[in-house]
């Protein structure tokens, strides 16, 4: 009978705090749906839960958000936008100068977030000076995932620099496997295409095209190469990867069917939930010929203007443990990327993610830190889905040469500007 009492008694407590706290619900659109993601977002999930808010789950799924951002735009231009969207890059400028992001200054101000952020993510999160996003992570894009077994069974070395992918993924094929796992979709075409970009053109070349979209660069010979470089990577792909997920890309190099992927370190997280341990299990490595330099991509959410006191605080509650040291670790263990905060502590992490936190410091200082392409970091999504067309229609056609690939390119970008 007493416990019973005590139940009822814990019950109203329980009710009464959630009052004082004012529980809320936040509608969460984002596109974490593989393994390793949908584990990552449910870290943040059981985070608001906690707090007594509702989490409510709204994913699109599709690798890199296409998708996701075209069911954002309908739902925000009929007027029923949710909470918060996984939004980033250039693209949170263009939501926030349409007016539909809440600024978020009130607990980027209490939490010191200018503090805790090193400045080139900080700057992402803010409109004219103002927070409207919080940063999640760094993934760093230019990584090549190796599945040492199948290295071992050729008889050759990890490459670094694209000419010697070129002759090992030629022996690797010879031996019987795939070498370059890899899907068929524009996205994951323009993660290729932007690695050997920076591998073979350095960062410099990479900023001038796709972040100043210098017009003598983009025609340059050295884009030509670049591009001819690229097409020939489509051979060491194997016949069926049209339209094939990312992470399906990844699994075939888990399970020995394919010696390397090109992928930002969101496949580290496939391989943590496969229970693989780098430097054992598999290899990560920078991609070829950018071990000096860093692509990164930072995942965000953008909060949008939302009506009622009990959404509007379940909102600011997310913003604030997005920022917090406990989601942060836990949620960057399960999704291979770094924390978005400085002065995390380490020891959890492993040697891929240590290398990450290393190179983001020494690239930053060096000139090798640069924003995606592929993943909305270096220019608006209409630069960014120009480039898309014309890099996987050359990718997969075999009518179109390099240079009229690069006048192509050159073109499109001039007029998407
Ligand atoms: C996002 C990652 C995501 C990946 C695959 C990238 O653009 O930044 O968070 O895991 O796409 O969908």
């Amino acid at each position: 009978m007493k416990l019973a009492k005590k139940s009822v008694l814990g019950i109203a407590l329980s009710g009464l705090i959630s009052m004082g706290a004012q529980a809320g619900s936040v509608e969460v659109l984002h596109y974490w749906t593989s393994g390793g993601e949908a584990k990552s977002a449910s870290v943040l999930k059981n985070l608001l839960e906690k707090e007594g808010h509702q989490w409510e789950d709204f994913a699109v799924a599709g690798g890199g958000g296409e998708s996701a951002m075209t069911v954002l735009k309908s739902r925000a231009v009929s007027g029923n936008p949710p909470s918060a969207a996984q939004i980033k890059g250039l693209d949170i400028q263009e939501w926030a100068e349409l007016g539909f992001l809440t600024n978020l200054d009130k607990v980027a101000k209490k939490a010191k977030w200018d503090d805790l952020l090193p400045e080139v993510v900080s700057d992402v999160m803010k409109y004219e000076g103002h927070y409207v996003a919080v940063p999640v992570n760094v993934h760093r894009v230019n990584w090549l995932w190796a599945n040492p077994e199948i290295f071992k069974k050729a008889g050759v070395e990890i490459p670094k620099t694209w000419s010697e992918f070129i002759q090992v993924a030629d022996k690797i094929k010879a031996a019987g496997y795939t070498p370059l796992a890899h899907g068929g979709q524009a996205w994951q075409d323009a993660t290729l295409f932007e690695a050997v970009a920076l591998g073979e053109g350095g960062p410099e070349f990479y900023g001038k095209a796709f972040v100043q979209h210098d017009q003598a660069t983009l025609t340059s010979q050295k884009m030509t190469d670049i591009l001819a470089t690229f097409k020939k990577l489509k051979s060491y792909i194997d016949s069926d990867s049209a339209g094939r997920d990312w992470n399906i890309a990844t699994a075939m190099v888990i399970n020995g069917k394919a010696a390397m992927q090109i992928m930002g370190d969101w496949a580290k997280g496939e391989f943590t939930a496969a229970g693989k341990k780098p430097g054992t299990d598999y290899v990560c490595v920078a991609a070829p010929g950018t071990a000096d330099a860093f692509t990164f991509n930072i995942d965000s959410f953008a909060m949008f203007d939302v009506k009622g006191s009990d959404s509007k605080t379940a909102q600011a509650d997310l913003a604030r443990l997005i920022m917090e040291p406990s989601f942060q670790e836990t949620f960057n263990l399960n999704k291979g990327s770094i924390p978005a905060r400085l002065g995390m502590a380490r020891d959890k992490f492993d040697s891929c993610a240590h290398t990450s936190m290393d190179d983001f410091v020494s690239t930053a200082g060096n000139g090798g830190l640069v924003p995606s392409m592929a993943h909305g970091m270096s220019t608006t999504s209409a630069v960014q889905g120009a480039i898309y067309d014309v890099v996987t229609n050359y990718f997969n056609s075999d009518s179109i040469t390099a240079e009229q690939a690069t006048e192509k390119l050159a073109r499109a970008i001039r007029a998407a500007i």
